[in-house]
């Protein structure tokens, strides 16, 4: 009798298991983009075509890195399902004007579909830099492009810009493996146009400029794999729980 009721308890634990993760097939708008152009403000179309079914557990992403140097802005973004993370919208300005623009926009929502934003115009909105705020002194390369710029005039800077700045940042995740080379005016120092905040979404960015060391990245990929090991051990406990639980219900039995 005992045993028994313990038994539909168990069935019942592992019943409602089941339908919960049934219920939780969550759908999300899926597709990535990389272009650079003149105007993303206005041209850039951030809808997609394909939809993707969620494992359980899981929310929607849309999120987006945009990068203006000179006149053209480097825009990569990505939609899907991300099977980490909470709810929230993020925004960061990275790198400020006058000179190189950086900003980054995330959102991790629950609703089916909800990673539907249609285009920049809200987020993406620099202002034009009139003739008389350009510096008469400071000239730099300058170029934005996916893998290597193919050529980097020289170009006068705006004012309240004080060096030239030159690096590579490297996009991975989100469904994006991609280079991006950057030249150009700022008054950012140092290798940190990314202002140190380098995940944006399921998007990480390494930042590298030429004569600055890469101890930072290195440690952060250490963290991962360590993380990732603690969590399958975690699981491999969990196993073992359950069975000694099976095996003490049966001697009971
Ligand atoms: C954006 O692209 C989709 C198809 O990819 C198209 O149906 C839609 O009309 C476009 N929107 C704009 C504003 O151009
Ligand atoms: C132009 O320069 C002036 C003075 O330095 C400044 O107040 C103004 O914000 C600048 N305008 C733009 C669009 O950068």
């Amino acid at each position: 009798m005992e045993t028994h009721h313990i038994w539909d308890l168990l069935f019942l634990f592992l019943l409602g298991a089941s339908s919960l993760t049934m219920a939780q097939n969550l759908h999300c708008h899926k597709g990535v983009s990389m272009n650079v152009e003149e105007d993303p403000g206005s041209m850039f179309n951030w809808t997609t075509e394909k939809v993707e079914t969620c494992d359980n557990g899981a929310l929607c992403q849309e999120s987006v890195l945009v990068i203006k140097s000179g006149a053209k802005t480097a825009v990569l973004a990505t939609k899907g399902c991300i099977s980490e993370g909470t709810q929230a919208m993020t925004f960061a300005q990275h790198s400020p004007p006058p000179g190189i623009i950086t900003v980054s926009y995330s959102n991790y929502c629950e609703d089916p579909l909800c990673n539907n934003q249609k285009d920049l115009k809200e987020l993406w909105r620099p202002g034009v830099i009139p003739a008389s705020n350009v510096s008469t002194t400071l000239r730099c390369p300058t170029c934005v492009a996916l893998g290597t710029c193919l050529s980097a005039p020289s170009l006068p800077c705006p004012k309240d810009t004080n060096r030239c700045y030159q690096g590579r940042l490297q996009i991975i995740g989100g469904d994006i493996n991609s280079a991006l080379e950057v030249k150009g005016c700022t008054s950012v120092t140092g290798c940190r146009l990314m202002s140190g905040i380098l995940t944006i979404g399921p998007m990480w960015v390494k930042e590298i400029c030429p004569y600055h060391s890469l101890i930072h990245p290195r440690k952060i990929e250490n963290g991962a794999t360590w993380l990732s090991i603690s969590v399958g051990r975690f699981e491999l406990l969990l196993l073992l729980l359950l069975l000694l639980l099976l095996q003490l219900l049966v001697l009971c039995s």
